[in-house]
Order: C-alpha cells, then structure tokens, then sequence
C-alpha cells in the first residue's frame, strides 16, 4: 500500500466525516491532515536511517493519541509495525475500521483504546518512533525516559514556531518540511 493510495483514502474518508456528525464532532479538525508534510517528515528520519545503514521497515511505530488511524496507516505504507492508542471509543473504533478498509491493500496496525499514560495498555519498548500530536506530551516525554529503551525517537506535531521544550529528551531538530499549519520536531531518549 503506497502513501499515496493512503492519502487518497483519506481524503475521501474526511468528506464521509462530513456527512456524519457523529464521527465528524470528534475528528473536528485535530487529525493530522496534511499528510504530505507527515511524509515529509518520516521522508527525512528514512534518509537519516539509511545514512547509518538502518531502515525504518519492521520498526516499532506508536501514536499515542491516535485519532482515526491515518498516522498509523502512513506508518504502515513505509513499512513499520503501528500501533495506537486512543480513548475515544468513536474513533478508537474509526482508527479500527480504516485500518480494516486498507488492509486488502497491505496496510497493518493494531489499535488499544485506552488512556495513553496507562502503559499496561503498551510496552514502550516495543517502540523505536512514538508520534504525537500535541496531546499529553509531556506524559509522553517522561514515559519514554522512563520506560523506553535509549535512542527512542519521539516525533512531536505542533503549532507552536519555536521547538518545545520537552524536559525529559534532547532535541535534535525540526524534521520534513514545515506544515502550513503545523511542524514537527524530533526528540530523542538520550
Ligand atoms: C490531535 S489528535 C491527533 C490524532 C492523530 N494522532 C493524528 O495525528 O491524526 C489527538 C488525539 O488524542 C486523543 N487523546 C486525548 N487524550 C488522550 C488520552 N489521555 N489517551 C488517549 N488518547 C487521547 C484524542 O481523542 C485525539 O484523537
């Protein structure tokens, strides 16, 4: 499944939102919905692992606030293993039924609901990239100093134009391009 095919699909998937308020009052506008500067920016962290021999395939790949699931199927289409974590039961379901839809092209991940700071529901080391968008960051920051293994990289989206300061992992710097609304910035668990 290519990020294309992802993107058209969610494309279309936002214009069914629409047409159903029910879905559409908790999606609202908090999804990442530039997918391209998501790939932009995971576009980047590949070059940086194939400048050291790595890849990103097989890798662990976690959104802590997973929304509807989109991140997860970009993860997916570069061939990381996602997984996601979201407490909305709507769209910890939506999240489940788009990865369902694009499974017949590929796409793979598991979705927990639950609270993202209760970490029985995951193990942080199964992870090597934890997405999140602005959502109990700093949770996060601590979780992956404490619990994740070093060299966990964290990808923070944002709407702030400075970095933010997480207290808990170094900076390394903003990553892909900058989104005409959001950015990303890339953290790692020193
Ligand atoms: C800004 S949205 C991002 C969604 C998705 N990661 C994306 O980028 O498209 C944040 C998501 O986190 C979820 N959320 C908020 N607090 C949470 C918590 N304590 N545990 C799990 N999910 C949470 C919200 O319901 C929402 O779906």
């Amino acid at each position: 499944m290519g990020f294309e095919q992802t993107k058209e699909y969610f494309d279309e998937r936002d214009a069914y939102y629409k047409l159903h308020p029910e879905i559409c009052f908790h999606v609202q506008d908090f999804m990442t919905v530039n997918l391209d500067h998501l790939k932009s920016s995971i576009d980047e962290l590949a070059a940086d692992f194939a400048a050291k021999d790595l890849t990103l395939k097989g890798k662990g790949f976690l959104d802590l606030g997973c929304g509807d699931g989109r991140v997860l199927a970009v993860a997916s289409s570069y061939g990381m293993n996602p997984v996601g974590v979201e407490h909305c039961p709507i769209l910890a379901e939506e999240s489940r039924i788009n990865i369902r839809n694009l499974s017949k092209f590929g796409t793979i991940g598991t979705v927990v609901e639950g609270d993202l700071r209760n970490t029985r529901l995951y193990d942080i080391q199964d992870f090597m990239i934890v997405y999140n968008f602005l959502t109990l960051s700093i949770d996060v920051a601590k979780i992956i100093h404490s619990e994740g293994l070093p060299g966990t990289l964290m990808l923070l989206e944002h709407f702030a134009g400075e970095p933010l300061v997480l207290p808990h992992l170094k900076y390394v710097k903003r990553i892909g391009k900058n989104g005409r609304v959001s950015m990303t910035d890339l953290y790692v668990n020193a």
